[in-house]
This record gives structure tokens, sequence and C-alpha cells, in this order.
């Protein structure tokens, strides 16, 4: 059986369907179970990555196990859900562990690479006898679900780093390949970068979801200085706040569109505009 933890989440969601019309056995674990939407015959169990205590009857029987943390950057000393979980994968004595990490994982010095390479060390460490694979996408097309309340009841979203670019990949690809390795032992071992096909700005990504939606839709350009205020008036710590402002404003990263989807999948990645189609049901009919 497989266990996929953020399985009401963009990744989870779509591995759980993928795992499940291909028979595998599959548990899904959320917080509400009872209120997640999941396939038929596929077991829900509560599980909450702060609540170490509920990971061990989540996990059990697990011989494959799909990690992904929600835990923001910076708001514990460390990486405590990515620990929490992949502690409870050993426990069970999962084979195959897969997890979701970000792009470029560890590399680097600012804080979000040093909690990030805790993470993945939870994961990769010899001592826990995974066959592991890390997933380091970069933005997902599904971030552009944050426009869609505002899309539901006007034309205009407010965006930061409007003008920045970035190779964002659909989640259902993420899935795709998390699938495979969790039902391959093809994958183990090997960290995969990934990108989608096109490096679009958000103000790109706006103008085909209008074109997908039929609708005539604008941007309002949030300034850096106003979405540096909004971050830590959200609540993010200044050197997280700092971090993000540097990967975001003066690396270009993000923007390299990255083979690594066609090479696993053997097809090109899912472009933004087949995401929009999709989805644009969630953003309302006006
Ligand atoms: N968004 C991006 O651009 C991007 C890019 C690269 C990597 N990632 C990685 O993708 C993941 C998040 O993706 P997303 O932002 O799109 O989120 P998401 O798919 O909406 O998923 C959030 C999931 O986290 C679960 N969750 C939240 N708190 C939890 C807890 N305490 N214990 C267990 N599960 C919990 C939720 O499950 P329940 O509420 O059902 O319990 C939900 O399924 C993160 O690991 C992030 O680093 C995201």
């Amino acid at each position: 059986m497989i266990l996929v933890t953020g399985a009401t989440g963009h990744v989870g969601g779509e591995l759980v369907r993928r795992l499940a019309a291909a028979g595998e056995p599959v548990r899904a674990m959320a917080r509400r179970p009872a209120e997640a939407r999941l396939p038929e015959g596929v077991e829900a169990v509560y599980g909450d990555a702060d609540d170490p205590a509920s990971l061990d009857a989540a996990f059990a029987g697990a011989s494959g196990a799909f990690l992904m943390s929600a835990q923001g950057v910076g708001t514990a000393p460390g990486p405590t859900h990515d620990l929490a979980l992949a502690s409870a994968a050993a426990r069970a004595g999962a084979r195959r562990v897969v997890k979701l990490s970000v792009l470029d994982g560890g590399a680097g010095s600012d804080v979000i690479s040093r909690w990030h390479a805790e993470a993945e060390a939870a994961v990769t460490d010899p001592s826990r006898g995974f066959a592991w694979t890390l997933l380091r996408p970069g933005r997902f097309m599904s971030n552009a679900l944050q426009w869609a309340g505002r899309l539901r009841s006007g034309d205009e979203v407010s965006t930061p780093f409007a003008d920045r670019p970035a190779a964002s990949i659909d989640p259902a690809d993420v899935a795709e390949i998390a699938a495979l390795a969790l039902t391959t032992g093809e994958h183990a071992g090997t960290a995969y970068e990934l990108s989608g096909p096109q490096s679009l700005t958000p103000a790109d990504e706006l103008a085909i979801l209008a074109e997908v939606l039929g609708r005539d839709l604008r941007l309002r350009p949030v300034p850096d200085e106003a979405a540096r205020t909004g971050m830590s008036q959200y609540g993010f710590p200044p050197e997280v706040v700092d971090a993000i402002m540097q990967r975001t404003v003066e690396s270009d990263r993000g923007a390299e569109v990255l083979p690594t989807v066609e090479k696993v999948l053997g097809r090109r990645a899912r472009t933004f505009a087949e995401w929009a189609r999709e989805h644009a049901g969630e953003f309302g009919t006006r």
C-alpha cells in the first residue's frame, strides 16, 4: 500500500487519482479525512504532521510513501513536519519514498536552502533505508488559483513580481513522475529538477487565462516594496522575506525551461494553456 500525504493538495490529489486508476492500493492522509474528496475505494486516514502521534497509525503497513510538507519556512526552528513524516515512514518500514521538495533543494546558503537541505536529508539519509526520489519543481501553475476568488466577482487581479518569468509546471506532471517512482524501481536515488515547457510572467499567464475564459482580464502589479511589506505583515520572518526577494528579483533560475519532464515521461510537459482549460471552471463563469 502507498501512503500519500497532502492527498487533498495539488500534487497529492492527482497522485491519489493516478494510483487508484492504476489499481494500486493507496491510502490518503488528511487532517479532515471525512471531508476529503477521493476516488471510490481509496481509504482516507487522519494524519497531521503537527501531531506526530497520529502518523504511526496513518503510515502502518505502507510499503511506499509520498511525502510533502506545507509547513512554511521559518515558522519553526527547522522542518519539523518533514522530519516527522520521514521518521514515520521509516518506522512503518516503507521502502520507496518520494519527497516533494523545491527547485534547487538545499543548494545555496540562505534560510530557505538550509530548511530544504535538512528536509531532504531526512529522506536521503542512508540509515533510513529508503529507495528515495526527490522531486524539485519550480513554481506551480496552480498558484494561478490564488486569482480565482477575485475573478469570480471581478476582472482585475493584483500580483507581485508580475514581470518576473518562471517556467511554471502543472502539478499533474509532478504527480505523474511521483506515481512512476512509487510504482517502478527505476527512479531511486535520483533528484529531479522540474519545470514546465515555457517561461511565462504572471502577466503572460493571466493573458492566457483570459483567452481560455473568453474574458477581458486586467492585472495590477504590486510593487516589490509592497510585496515585501505584505509578506512581513503576513508573518514571514525577515530573513525569509529577504531570501524570497533575492530569489525572485535577482535570480533567473526559476525561468529556466528544464528537459526533465520530457526525459522521464517521454512526452512534453503540459502547457499553461492546457492547465487553464482543465481548471477553467474554478475561476467562475462571468
Ligand atoms: N506552490 C508552488 O509553487 C510550489 C513550488 C515548488 C514546490 N512546492 C511544494 O509543494 C507543496 C505545497 O504545494 P501547494 O502550495 O500547491 O499546496 P497544496 O497542494 O494546496 O497542499 C497543501 C496540502 O498540505 C496538507 N497539509 C497542510 N498542513 C498539514 C499538516 N499539518 N499535516 C499534514 N498535511 C498538511 C493539506 O492537507 P489537509 O489540509 O487535507 O490536511 C494539503 O493537502 C510544498 O511542499 C511546497 O514546498 C510548491
